[in-house]
């Protein structure tokens, strides 16, 4: 157990609300939280021991067993995949003579896999204690398993390993617009807290995060609840396919961090809450500098420039490796040191959010445009997209495409033209949203990526003919599979028998019957799930079979053949547990 754990715990004055950032810092310090530290913990923190041991238990990148010194996990990420993650991984697994998950019998090295790092335009990729490695090769592999076996510190590995390039592949006026900190905070002061607000609302700006809520409205609500606010930045970027926020938090912090100060301005807010995903690290540093610079040029903190009254400040918690954090409720649990369980709703963050507070969640891209809209005002915005998607949209384009990266383009652009525009060729496929999003065929490239169209929170990834549709939807079912929280049955069982049935089918073992049961399982996620992980989980499936359904017959063992696994029949346990036998606790029969 840390020696210096009541440093920890001083260092965080004690405060459970910080128990995630506690739990991190003696992951950094112990390489696991041992039973011992657990107990410690909740008495400095005044908690149940089961409360710790629960929220220690929940996040992917804490360890409540002792892993090796160097624990690395590689990106399991469709497009790391598509890159040769799979042969690199197993490389680096014989060369310490270990299996996927296992920690060497010296105790040296860990290795298994994680979801997706953000960093599919120069994947494969893998984190080392916690610190990211992109483009492998073989001669990197190579490197790393020499350094480890040498027990280098990571302090001493080749600064060029972790170098993460930015591709800008492609810009608009979110990227080409100069822009000089404290711009869009002297526009808004200079209009007052209610017209910011209005202009908001009048550039028709919607969420950039995924569900396209109007910013406008989201902050008018917050405004109008009583109590304290809060203003949180969610950068959790846990979606596979999506690294504009990386982008956006790497090269322009300080139009986020303004974007944050104008809302908390139009809101009447005096926290900020930046809630970092823990694959990002490598941005901390810029990211605090940028804050410390922003204090001293008045931009943050008392009375911001010169404005009785306007106090406002931004703190960073990292994340630990959940997708479902992305939530935004789920985020404002993680905010709190819980675990990341998506709450009921209503009632929304904005009334009922951080502490239970009026608080307005918003997603990196989003807070970036609505400076630049308190900067240059709402026809700014309008200018660009279409009636009901106004401006541009990052997306992160990745897979089979010359030119991986981040394009800016307006809302309305044809799939088609960013197709031409990265290099894609014989393109069977965009997966467009991520995991959770649209799946287009080759016969819908002319369609756009708008609200009223393909929504699209920022993953574009793109598969040409030699890719087998069947081992992509293998690869995001293991993902949901992952990283479902397990709070609701549909989900939680749901994501699991999605990914045992394309586990079979892509072994070739698979049966129709199998294929039928998928299709029930996902719809069955679809209108069962309690929040919007679960409710997508089943998406890519469901587009698969009305435009791939010729991939799944190629992989099916037989067409005829009995099913060795009966999906209603599976649930019989559960049935007898829950005392249900009814019509609603089987599997309907497809018409
Ligand atoms: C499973 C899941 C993961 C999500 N992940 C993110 C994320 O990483 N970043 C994000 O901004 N929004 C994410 N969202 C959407 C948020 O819940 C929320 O709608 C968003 O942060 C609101 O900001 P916006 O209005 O600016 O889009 C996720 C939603 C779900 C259901
Ligand atoms: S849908 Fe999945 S992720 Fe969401 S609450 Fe249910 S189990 Fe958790």
């Amino acid at each position: 157990m840390s020696r210096d754990l009541g440093g920890i715990l001083a260092r965080h004055r004690n405060d459970p609300t910080r128990l995630v950032q506690i739990l991190r810092d003696v992951m950094e310090a112990d390489g696991w939280i041992s039973p011992p530290a657990i107990t410690a913990l909740a008495d400095g923190l005044g908690l149940p021991r089961a409360r710790v041991e629960g929220v220690a238990g929940f996040y992917a990148f804490f360890a409540t067993e002792p892993r090796g010194r160097y624990r690395v996990l590689f990106s399991d990420n469709i497009t790391d995949e598509m890159a040769g993650s799979v042969e690199l991984r197993q490389r680096l697994l014989d060369a310490f003579h270990v299996r996927l998950g296992e920690v060497s019998r010296d105790g040296l090295v860990s290795i298994d896999v994680t979801s997706c790092t953000g960093l599919c335009d120069q994947g494969p990729a893998l984190l080392v204690n916690g610190r990211a490695i992109p483009r492998l090769t073989h001669a990197r592999i190579g490197a790393i398993a020499a350094m480890i076996r040498g027990g280098a510190p990571l302090t001493e590995w080749p600064d060029n390993l972790f170098e993460i390039h930015e591709h800008v592949e492609r810009q608009d006026v979110l990227v080409t617009t100069p822009f000089a900190p404290g711009e869009a905070l002297g526009a808004a002061l200079a209009r007052g807290p209610e017209a910011t607000l209005g202009e908001v609302e009048r550039s028709l700006l919607r969420g950039r995060g995924g569900a396209g809520f109007p910013t406008g409205q989201k902050w008018r609500l917050c405004r109008e609840a009583p109590g304290e606010r809060y203003v949180v930045c969610n950068a959790d970027e846990g979606e596979p396919g999506t690294f504009k926020d990386r982008f956006l938090l790497a090269r322009h912090a300080d139009l986020v961090l303004e974007g944050m100060t104008v809302a908390a301005f139009a809101v009447g807010a005096q926290k900020g809450l930046l809630y970092l995903r823990a694959e990002y690290p490598f941005l901390l540093p810029g990211l605090e500098a940028a804050l410390a610079r922003r204090r001293r040029e008045g931009l943050l903190g008392e009375r911001i420039r010169g404005a009785e009254g306007f106090d406002f400040d931004i703190e960073i918690h990292v994340g630990a490796g959940a997708y479902v954090c992305g939530e935004e409720s789920a985020l404002l649990s993680s905010l709190e040191g819980e675990r990341g369980i998506p709450r009921n709703r209503p009632p929304y963050p904005v009334t009922h959010g951080y502490l239970q507070r009026p608080t307005a969640v918003n997603n990196v891209e989003t807070l970036a445009k609505a400076a630049l809209v308190a900067r240059h005002g709402a026809d700014w915005l309008r200018s660009r997209g279409t009636g009901r998607s106004t401006g541009t949209k990052l997306l992160s384009v990745s897979g089979d495409v010359a030119r991986p990266g981040i394009y800016e383009y307006p809302f309305g652009v044809a799939v088609k033209q960013v197709l031409e525009d990265a290099g894609a060729r014989r393109v069977q496929a965009v997966q467009v949203g991520g995991p959770s999003g649209t799946l287009l065929a080759h016969n819908e490239l002319e369609r756009r990526i708008a609200f009223e169209d393909v929504p699209c929170a920022g993953a574009f990834m793109v598969f040409d003919e030699s890719r087998d549709m069947i081992d992509v939807l293998h690869n995001f079912a293991r993902f949901f599979a992952h990283e479902s929280c397990g709070f609701c049955t549909p989900c939680r069982v749901g994501t699991t028998l999605e990914r045992q049935m394309l586990s079979r089918i892509t072994s070739g073992k698979g049966t129709r019957k199998d294929v039928k049961d998928l299709g029930h399982v996902a719809r069955l996620m679809k209108a069962a799930s309690h929040c919007g992980l679960g409710t997508t989980a089943g998406n890519a499936v469901l587009d698969a079979f009305a435009k791939f359904k010729p991939s799944f017959d190629r992989r099916l063992a037989s067409l005829d053949v009995l099913p060795v696994f009966d999906l209603d029949e599976s649930l019989a346990e559960a049935r007898e547990v829950t005392g249900r036998d009814d019509v609603g606790a089987h599997f309907p029969e497809e018409p």
